[in-house]
């Protein structure tokens, strides 16, 4: 990681016991009502992501290899899998959102692979192996709101980024709390920017923003720490 951006005040979002409780009561709704619980950042910008990723039939084959970091519920994967896509696999630190995406995934006659990873854990990503597809949606923002740390935290994350991607693969990241140019400059040196997924703009006193950002990196084939 090379240049300075401000670290973000922690949150709650920022811990595993968090998200454990979360989940915990999404798996009863899901179980005594059918509701799949939250889509992070709505199914518009979950759906942006998948057309981008269709678009790229020259280069992201319906059997390329696609994890999800922090799946969550597995929405985003339930989606690419009634797309057609095969080869999916799921991670996230919370057994009970695993659990979730497990039954969601089963009830729906899918087949996904889910893990119980979490993604600070160096030796544990590692033995993840690599892929062509690395996505995150609302992951590294929880990672940023770390309690202790993030800074450490976040390097951490970039690190296992690089681990999990092919050299010549695409990492998808949707954020809500840095800008693209804030993205852009914590992950410089190791990742480069490949594309920029448009997202929807709003304009507040003459200035226009993005209520969440997509973007898409390759590596950076200077970086010699990989
Ligand atoms: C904002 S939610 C996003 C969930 C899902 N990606 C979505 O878009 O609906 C953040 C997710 O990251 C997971 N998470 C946070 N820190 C993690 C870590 N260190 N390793 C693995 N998963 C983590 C949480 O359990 C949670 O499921």
């Amino acid at each position: 990681m090379s240049e300075q951006v401000d670290e973000l005040e922690s949150s709650e979002l920022g811990t595993k016991e968090y998200w454990e409780s979360s989940y915990d009561t999404e798996i009863r709704n899901y179980r005594d009502h059918g509701d799949v619980g939250e889509v992070w950042f709505d199914e518009d910008s979950q759906l942006r992501i998948i057309r981008w990723i269709e678009k790229q039939e020259d280069r992201i084959s319906q059997d390329a290899s696609i994890v999800d970091l922090g799946c969550g519920n597995g929405m985003m994967l339930i989606e690419l899998a009634r797309e057609g896509y095969s080869h999916l696999t799921g991670v996230d630190y919370s057994p009970k959102a695993i659990e979730l995406a497990e039954a969601i995934c089963k009830d729906q006659n899918l087949c996904i692979s889910y893990k119980v990873v979490d993604l600070l854990n160096e030796t544990a990503v590692h033995e993840l192996g690599k892929f062509y597809v690395v996505h995150d949606k609302g992951t590294y923002d929880a990672i940023s709101l770390h309690p202790e740390d993030s800074k450490k935290m976040r390097e951490i994350y970039m690190k296992s980024v690089d681990s999990l991607l092919d050299d010549d693969g695409l990492f998808i990241l949707t954020s809500c709390n840095w800008t693209e140019s804030e993205l852009v400059r914590s992950f410089e040196g190791i990742f480069e920017l490949h594309a920029v997924v448009p997202t929807p703009t709003f304009k507040f006193g003459g200035s226009v923003g993005n209520v969440v950002t997509s973007v898409v990196f390759v590596k950076n084939k200077n970086n010699k720490t990989g």
